[in-house]
Parts: structure tokens; sequence; C-alpha cells
């Protein structure tokens, strides 16, 4: 068997391979020489084996530390323009140089950051809502309209955001509107329905199977959070989820700009922190900003918690996963309201450049990668009004007249007419401070017609769609729905190469989850089964899947 072992091994057979194997041509050569030949070859043959070794094992060490398997410290901002599709980026582009007399080649920081785009179609519907929107993001999967991180057969998906702070990073959401609505509940909550936000307001600050996951959160939204034995609640039951927050998991809390200019910057927030700015919505920033800075806007919130996160994770080995979203641009896509949006899209763009530039200052690579859940309003740059002919242009200066949002001053006429109720004495007086108070000093129109007037006795109900009507209509801008739609939308980030190997496309909305959890390299497995196993068995009885978009989402933002 020994001499068998022998033959068949190929380092021995060499041994006893014929010198005729390398001389066969040179019958002249003396056996000793081949001998040596012999030697140096097999000494050669040792040396670039050993050569080939140690630059294999360098090879793999490079590869190693430069490879997305084994991340240096990283940081991922994620922001979610919601309801913005491409229209809404020319509308704002061309509305910014009309206003600020800039060059027509003058662009949006986003658009200088555009890589590719979204296909953003849910399980259910060729049509999405946010929460499949978001569900896309945080578990990177489809699921139908209206589920909060739960997939189709209702089984909870562990989220980018938990698998990230269970992998050690720190972690925010940064939002204009409550903080409990479709987008920041699918990263740090896990319901059948998006309605139910006094559950996601709980898991949020960790009273869930998970304990807590979010280490920020700033937006609005407090009513949920204060028991409904208190004035401006909005919640069914009487959980302090303040005071739980604050006793039980140890967060800091804030809920006025004293509060939030109390941070400082960022430079004075302690861990966990909730700064609920409003009660409901933070004010579209068209209106903000004449509201005596009584609430942060998006970019100083975005701002805000860049630096809080960045101090918070100064002496650690992993870095922050941060998500922004400029909720509101949808508020006004369902309101149809142009002048609203324009100005959303402008400080969206604000707080995007505000990341960029975190960026550029930090010394951990840092990684923003930007784009909607969907498109909303089905928003056209023209229009052709019914018994007219195509006219080739739209109007921006009628935009820059207006001082206040349609929902503003949809508020003022509410007030207005519970004090002087609709009748046909009080008709004419009320259509005439309509024109005055709210078309004229508001929008800055001052050609309304009869008819238009009448619309708000007739319908006061509706009266934000009159308002957005007048305003569309001036400005020659359309909308084919006050809901959401298909088309796609656009990707934006800091870094393409980042984002994949630089090529652009489109993707799947799926596609982005998957991204942000690889490039934190975090395991959204293991939630989903530590999820699966601790969660109860949801009742879906009372689900309702294709019940019309208003029965959840728009009597939030109108009613
Ligand atoms: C407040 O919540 C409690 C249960 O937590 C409920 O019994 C009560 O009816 C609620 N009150 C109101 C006014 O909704
Ligand atoms: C809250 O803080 C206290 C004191 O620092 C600590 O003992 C406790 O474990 C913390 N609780 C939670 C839920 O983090
Ligand atoms: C802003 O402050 C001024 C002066 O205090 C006050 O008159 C005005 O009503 C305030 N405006 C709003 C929108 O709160
Ligand atoms: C905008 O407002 C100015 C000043 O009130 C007015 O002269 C102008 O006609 C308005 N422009 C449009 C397009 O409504």
């Amino acid at each position: 068997m020994a001499t068998m072992t022998n033959e068949n091994s190929p380092l021995l057979a060499d041994q006893d391979r014929p010198d005729n194997f390398i001389d066969n041509d040179t019958e002249t050569t003396p056996k000793t020489t081949s001998r040596t030949r012999e030697v140096a070859l097999f000494i050669w043959a040792l040396l670039a084996t050993a050569a080939v070794i140690v630059l294999a094992v360098w090879i793999q060490h490079n590869q190693q530390t430069t490879s997305r398997r084994v991340p240096e410290k990283r940081n991922l901002v994620m922001m979610v323009s919601d309801g913005m599709g491409p229209a809404s980026l020319s509308l704002t582009r061309s509305y910014r140089q009309h206003v600020h007399g800039l060059p027509i080649d003058d662009t949006l920081v986003l658009d200088q950051h555009f890589w590719g785009t979204s296909r953003t179609r849910s399980s259910n519907s060729l049509v999405t809502d946010s929460a499949a929107g978001a569900t896309a993001f945080s578990c990177g999967k489809k699921t139908y309209n209206g589920a909060i991180s739960v997939t189709p057969d209702y089984e909870p998906c562990g989220t980018v955001l938990e698998a990230a702070k269970r992998a050690g990073y720190h972690t925010g959401l940064v939002v204009t509107t409550d903080i409990t609505d479709a987008t920041p509940a699918c990263f740090a909550s896990h319901v059948l329905m998006r309605v139910m936000e006094d559950d996601i307001a709980l898991q949020e600050i960790g009273d869930g199977v998970l304990g807590r996951s979010v280490d920020l959160m700033l937006g609005g939204g407090r009513c949920h959070f204060l028991p409904n034995t208190t004035e401006g609640s909005c919640r069914l039951d009487d959980v302090d989820v303040v005071r739980m927050a604050k006793e039980k998991y140890n967060w800091t809390y804030a809920d006025s700009r004293k509060g939030f200019n109390s941070l400082k910057g960022g430079n004075n927030v302690q861990l966990p922190f909730m700064g609920l700015f409003a009660s409901n919505d933070i004010p579209f920033e068209l209106d903000r900003r004449n509201m005596n800075d009584t609430y942060p806007s998006l970019s100083e919130m975005a701002t805000t918690a860049l630096r809080a996160l960045e101090l918070a994770t100064a002496d650690s080995d992993k870095g922050f996963f941060l998500m922004i979203e400029g909720s509101r641009i949808d508020h006004a896509g369902h309101y149809n309201d142009p002048a609203a949006q324009v100005n959303e899209v402008i400080e969206y763009d604000r707080a995007f450049k505000a990341v960029l530039d975190f960026i550029d200052q930090s010394n951990t690579e840092t990684v923003l990668v930007a784009t909607s859940d969907h498109e909303t309003g089905g928003l056209a740059t023209a229009i052709q009004p019914p018994g007219h002919l195509p006219v080739y242009n739209w109007y921006p200066q009628v935009l820059a007249n207006a001082s206040s949002s349609c929902e503003r001053l949809t508020a003022r006429f509410q007030d207005h007419i519970s004090s002087n109720p609709i009748s046909d004495s009080s008709a004419d007086k009320i259509k005439s401070w309509v024109n005055d108070e709210l078309i004229v000093s508001g929008l800055g129109i001052t050609d309304a017609t009869d008819s238009e007037l009448d619309l708000f006795v007739e319908k006061p109900a509706e009266a934000i769609y009159h308002l957005t009507d007048i305003i569309s209509l001036r400005a020659h801008v359309g909308w084919s729905t006050h809901g959401h739609t298909a088309v796609d939308v656009n990707i934006y980030t800091s870094d393409p190469k980042g984002l994949n190997d630089g090529s652009r496309r489109n993707v799947e909305n799926t596609d982005v989850g998957v991204f942000l959890r690889e490039y934190l390299d975090v395991d959204v497995e293991e939630i989903t089964k530590e999820l699966q196993e601790k969660m109860a068995k949801p009742d879906v009885s009372m689900l309702k899947l294709d019940a019309p978009i208003d029965e959840y989402h728009l009597r939030d933002i109108i009613g």
C-alpha cells in the first residue's frame, strides 16, 4: 500500500521522474547538471508558490477591509420625499428660477445628485400608499396598502432601523408630520393598518417586543402621546405615553420651540430624545415661516439630528442610521395646493443640502440616499382649461403671490363660518369675506368669479378644494387626483458608487430597502424571526383592505 501511495503521490512522483522528462532533447547533458537544475527548479517553484500565497493573502485582506461585508464605521441617511414625483421637481425648479431671477440652467441641489428611478407598486395595488411604500424601504418587501412593516400574510418583518440598533448603530427619525404616521412608523413598529397610531406610538418609544430601537425622534404628532383625559389628546385610551417614555424608557422630551432651541443645534441632546413640536402636523413651510418661528423647519431638525447622532457615536465603532422625511410634500399633493408644494420641496432640498454639508465635514463614511414612496396628485405643469385651446405655459408668479397655504386659509374659513353660520341672508357677506380675506389677501388673486365664490356657501366642507382649484387654474397647474398615482419616482444619492457599482437604472422600491440593510451590513432576518416568535398573532378580521383611501388617510389631513 505504501508503495502505491508513493507512486500516486504527484510530489514524490516528480522525484522519480525520468531525467528525459526535462532533458528529452538534450541527450548530451550530464546527469549531475540535470540534478542541479532540478533542485534549482524545485527551489524556484517553492519560492514562487510562497510568493503567490503571500500575494493572495494580501489581496484577500485588502478586499476584506474595503468590502461591504466587513464595514468600517459608517453612517447612512435616508431621505424620503413623501408624494414627490418628477413633475414636482420641474414645478419647483421653474418656480425658484422665476422668483429669484435665476438662469434657466439653475437647478435644485437634488437635481445634481440624481441617480435613477424607482417603481412603486404595492403587493395589492398598482398605486401604493405610504405604508406599503415605506415597508418596501424598511423591510425590503412588498406589502398591501396600509400595512406598517407586516407582510401580506400579516406577519411582522424586521426593519433596517431595528436591525441597525441591534447591531450597535444609533438611530433617528425626523419628520414634519405625526411621528406615528406611516413612513416613520414603518421603521420602528409593526401593525396591520396605519390608523393604529395609538399602538405605533407605544412601539416607537420601546414598549414593544423588541424594546427600544429608536434613539432620536423629531417631528409632530404629540396628540398620540397624550392620554385621552388631557386636552390636545387624540388617543382613544388614557395611556400617558410621554410619561411612560420618560419613566420606563428614559427618554428626554421637549414639546416646544424653547425645548428645541435648548438642544443647541444637536450639541446638547441627551439620548434617547423625543421632540414633538406640534399637536399634529408641523405647518407647511409656506405658513411656518410666518408664524414667529414657533415650529422648527425640516432642515433645522435634520441638522440637529445629524449633530446629535454624530456626537453620540463619536466614541463608537458603529455610526448611525437616520431617516429624514419631507412628509408634507404629500399633503400639498393631496390638497392639490401648488404654492404649498413648491415651498415644501424647496425646504426638502435645503435639508438635502444640509445632509451633504454634514457628509463633507464628517470623518465617518456617510451615504445619503433619497427617494419618494410614490407620487401624489397626478401633478402636471400645464393644463388645458375646459373650453380653451391649449396654452404652452404655466405661471409661477401666481404661486409666488400666495402668502398662505390653502390649508391655513381653510382653517380660517371654518373658524369664520362657525361664528357666522351660513344662511340665505349671510351668504353674500360670507362670500365677500372669503374673497377679501382668503382669496385676495391670502392667495394674492383678485379675479375670483361669482361662481367660484358661490361654491364656498354651497359646499363649505370642500372649501379647501375650492381654494386649491382657484390657485391651480390661474397658475395653469393641473392635477388628476386627490390621491396617489403610479408614476415612477426619482432616486438621489450623495455617492452613486456608494449605492452600487455607480451605474444608474430603474429599480423596484424594495431594492432601495435591500441597499439600506446591505450598506449597514445588518441582519434584518434575525429581527423578523424574533418578531414572529414574540408578537401575538393578530386578529385580521377587522381589516378592510380595499377600503377607499380616505377612510384611513385623507380624513387625517383634511378632517
Ligand atoms: C379614555 O380611555 C379609557 C380607557 O383607557 C376609556 O375607558 C374612556 O372611555 C376614554 N375616554 C374618552 C373620553 O374617550
Ligand atoms: C434608565 O436609566 C437608569 C439609570 O441610568 C438605568 O438603570 C435603567 O436601566 C435605564 N432603563 C432603560 C430601559 O434603559
Ligand atoms: C407673532 O408675534 C407678534 C408679536 O408678538 C404677534 O402680534 C403675532 O400675532 C404673532 N403671529 C403669530 C402667527 O403667532
Ligand atoms: C402678483 O401680485 C402683484 C402685486 O399684487 C400683481 O400686480 C400681479 O398681477 C400678480 N401676478 C399674478 C400672476 O397674479
